[in-house]
């Protein structure tokens, strides 16, 4: 492939990158843009392989290392969980920063271009550095936020003292570093203040993400998911390539748009997230047991709710994280279905940040073929409780928790809820009193209106749905 061909394919895969993006933004155009997104990989793929920077005895390695990744990601695919995506993303994104940190090493060690200019030898090596400073501190996060987010590393904030001053302290050091590299003369003396960069980068990203709060994640995720295009940028840079520069800049605004988005949905400031360490009360560790609520709880039965569904005019379905465990979805489908067409108006009421995935309800909604006009955002539907007859909550928890609006204390206290409560009865469906993510105790299980149906969301929503055809 020539030049010019490679050059074309190029601008063809950035539009199908921008449509794709443009498709994902909206439920009904996501399988669209999904598939234009794969339709512009393919050919950035292809063009990048056959292009000009590639001579037939590179061929061998990049076969191989397709298969390998191909088979890779195939399997991994395959047998990874809905509920498990969010650490696979994690994952992936560390693999983004992994690979802009080799390619830093091997843009460094590779001797073979010449450039014409010192400066333009000044202006590689600052991005080698940038780059590998992006890529460390992506990689070593998002290995961090996997293992938060798959339970192998526990919720609780991690808060060094000092914390502040720390990554301050890093960053001078990083930036001083930066100096010694560029003044080096030698690719021998620039290794050592490299080496040293990447190892306050690496740390710098395991302590800014082990310093987040449980309820905070969401919006680490999304952060970590623009770092990886800002690194993939960088990586596109070191290797002169304009499409990895124009696609890791189109990942890092967009991602950086949804923190934004998150952190307004968590009533988080955006300035103390891209500091890191934020989300935990201006440095104390808060107690998610400072102020246990207290009463008894109201069970109730599968029956006795069909009964409740059955005499409603108008019910709002709540879905968390627990529907997606439980797979519960096409049960709700049926339910919705069969309340509709007695009439009954059903809708569905979406957090921002229900579930482990930015969008993973409107995903499992979507795919148990839930109609995207009832599925409403959280503030399009909060206004419309106190007018509903029932709530069900299918396992959810933090996202109905009203500590965070009457407890100033609490971990989660100013994130926006779904006001429940405020229904005529709402019912919580969960297997037992335990808390969410957050891990914080939810005084909405104790109120008079509220009732809780124990037990597997799939396991109840199906006794509910007999009930309900008998
Ligand atoms: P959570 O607060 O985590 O609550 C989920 C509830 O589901 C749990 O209390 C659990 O109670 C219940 N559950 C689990 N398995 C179940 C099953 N098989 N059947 C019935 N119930 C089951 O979830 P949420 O309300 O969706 O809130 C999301 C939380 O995750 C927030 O704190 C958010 O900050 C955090 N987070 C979100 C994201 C994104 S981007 N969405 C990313 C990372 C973290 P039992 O054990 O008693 O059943």
């Amino acid at each position: 492939m020539n030049a010019s061909l490679s050059t074309v394919s190029y601008i063809a895969a950035t539009i199908l990158f921008i449509l794709s993006l443009g498709g994902l933004s909206n439920p009904e155009t996501a399988r669209r843009g999904n598939l234009f997104g794969m339709i512009g990989m393919a050919l950035a793929v292809v063009a990048t392989v056959f292009g000009p920077r590639v001579t037939p005895a590179g061929y061998a390695w990049i076969i191989g290392a397709l298969v390998v990744g191909g088979a890779v990601g195939l399997i991994a695919a395959k047998k990874v969980q809905m509920t498990q995506m969010p650490e696979l993303v994690a994952l992936m994104h560390s693999l983004v920063g992994l690979a802009a940190c080799l390619v830093g090493f091997a843009s460094y060690i590779d001797t073979s271009t010449v450039f014409p200019t010192p400066a333009e030898k000044s202006i590689h090596e600052m991005e080698i550095y940038i780059g590998i400073l992006i890529g460390a501190v992506t990689f070593s996060g998002s290995i961090v936020a996997f293992l938060k987010l798959s339970g192998k590393v526990g919720g609780k904030p991690l808060l060094l003292p000092g914390r502040h001053w720390l990554n301050l302290a890093g960053l001078l050091i990083v930036i001083w570093f930066g100096r010694v590299f560029l003044q080096a003369g030698t690719h021998e003396a620039g290794m050592l203040p490299l080496i040293i960069m990447t190892v306050i980068a690496l740390l710098f990203g395991v302590h800014m993400v082990m310093a987040i709060g449980g309820a905070d994640m969401p919006v680490v995720v999304s952060m970590l998911n623009s770092y990886s295009g800002w690194a993939a940028a960088a990586t596109g840079f070191m290797l002169s390539n304009d499409l990895l520069i124009v696609v890791g800049a189109l990942v890092g605004s967009s991602g950086a748009i949804l923190s934004y988005i998150m952190c307004r949905a968590m009533n988080r400031n955006f300035l103390s997230v891209i500091a890191g360490g934020f989300g935990t009360g201006g440095g104390t560790v808060t107690k998610g047991d400072a102020s246990q609520p207290e009463g008894e709880v109201s069970p109730i039965s599968a029956a006795e709710t069909a009964e409740l569904l059955r005499e409603a005019r108008s019910v709002i379905i709540v879905p968390g994280y627990g529907m997606a465990v439980a797979q519960a979805q096409h049960t709700v489908f049926e339910i919705t279905r069969l309340l509709r067409d007695k009439g009954v108006n059903v809708r569905f009421g979406i957090h921002p940040v229900a579930g482990r995935m930015p969008g993973h309800m409107n995903v499992l909604l979507a795919e148990a073929k839930v109609p995207y006009d009832i599925v409403m955002e959280m503030d399009e539907i909060n206004e419309d409780f106190p007018k509903t007859d029932v709530v069900m909550v299918i396992g959810a928890n933090d996202i109905v928790n009203p500590a965070a609006q009457e407890d100033p204390g609490s971990p989660i206290a100013g994130m926006p809820v779904l006001e429940v409560w405020k229904a005529k009865t709402s019912i919580v469906m969960k297997r037992s009193m335990a808390s969410g993510y957050a891990g914080v105790d939810n005084p909405l299980f104790y109120k008079d209106n509220n009732r809780m149906l124990f037990g597997d969301a799939k396991k109840m929503l199906d006794e509910v749905l007999g009930a309900l055809k008998s």
